[in-house]
């Protein structure tokens, strides 16, 4: 399965869990892992003209051009030389139509869309007490996952920060895109066969228990 060329597409609304169980199931399983939130924000550190544009929309809630984060997602492919997991993408439909275009041209298999559900409260609950270490991309909850001293990374020390995009109105803003403009690409893989839905809620391992039964016959 090493060179297997198959992608798992994880759906689901901001704050659902796609990072915490996405990093976890992909480094148990050997896959690369991919996030474009996570790639937006690494251009946006380096300064990149296009992710200039990009964080405006980042810190207003809004989404990105599909074309800029279509052709980040198409260079990871390019360079990908294992399974693939995706995590906030495809995120509108021409999203889903471009990754179903750009997969097939390159020879991969789209294996299932894993989608995280939880309620609108819970996920207002978890983003506002998130804090991620920039170094190592490690995940943490003030309340339900915290680091041993509250201000640094368990993992490599580095003192962790609250993304620009936690704050209380840019989280409500983010959860209305996702209704509006994701709801649709959910429909589209259930109409392609390769939608499964995994409760989200309950504790971390609880949820990763549920994610690792997902059944993806490759
Ligand atoms: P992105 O970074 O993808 O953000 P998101 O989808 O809003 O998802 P999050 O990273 O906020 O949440 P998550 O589901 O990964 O949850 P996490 O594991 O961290 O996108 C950011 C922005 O980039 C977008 O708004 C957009 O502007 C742009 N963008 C990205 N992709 C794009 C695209 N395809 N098209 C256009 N624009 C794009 O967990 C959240 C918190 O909860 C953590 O504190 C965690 O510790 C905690 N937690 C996790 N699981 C549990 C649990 N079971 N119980 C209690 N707490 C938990």
């Amino acid at each position: 399965m090493g060179k297997a060329k198959f992608i798992i597409v994880l759906l689901g609304p901001p704050g659902v869990g796609k990072g915490t169980q996405g990093q976890r199931w992909a480094n148990e399983k050997g896959w690369r892992y991919a996030a474009t939130g996570d790639l937006l924000r690494e251009a946006v550190r380096q300064g990149t003209p296009v992710s200039l544009k990009a964080k405006a929309f980042m810190d207003k809630g809004e989404l990105v051009a599909d074309e800029v984060v279509t052709a980040i997602v198409e260079e990871v492919l390019q360079k990908a030389d294992r399974p693939l997991l995706l995590d906030g993408y495809p995120r509108t439909i021409a999203q889903a139509e471009a990754l179903t275009e750009i997969a097939k041209r390159l020879g991969w298999k789209i294996q299932a869309a894993v989608l995280l559900h939880a309620n609108d409260d819970e996920l207002v609950e978890r983003l506002s007490a998130r804090r991620v270490c920039p170094s190592c991309g490690t995940i943490y909850n003030l309340r339900y996952q915290p680091p041993k001293d509250n201000e640094h990374c368990d993992r490599c020390g580095s003192p962790l920060i609250q993304r620009d995009d936690d704050k209380h109105d840019v989280i409500r803003q983010r959860l209305a895109v996702y209704q509006a403009q994701t709801q649709p690409v959910i429909d589209y893989y259930q109409g392609l066969g390769l939608l499964v839905t995994v409760d989200a809620l309950g504790e971390p391992d609880e949820v990763y228990v549920r994610l690792r039964k997902v059944r993806l016959s490759v």
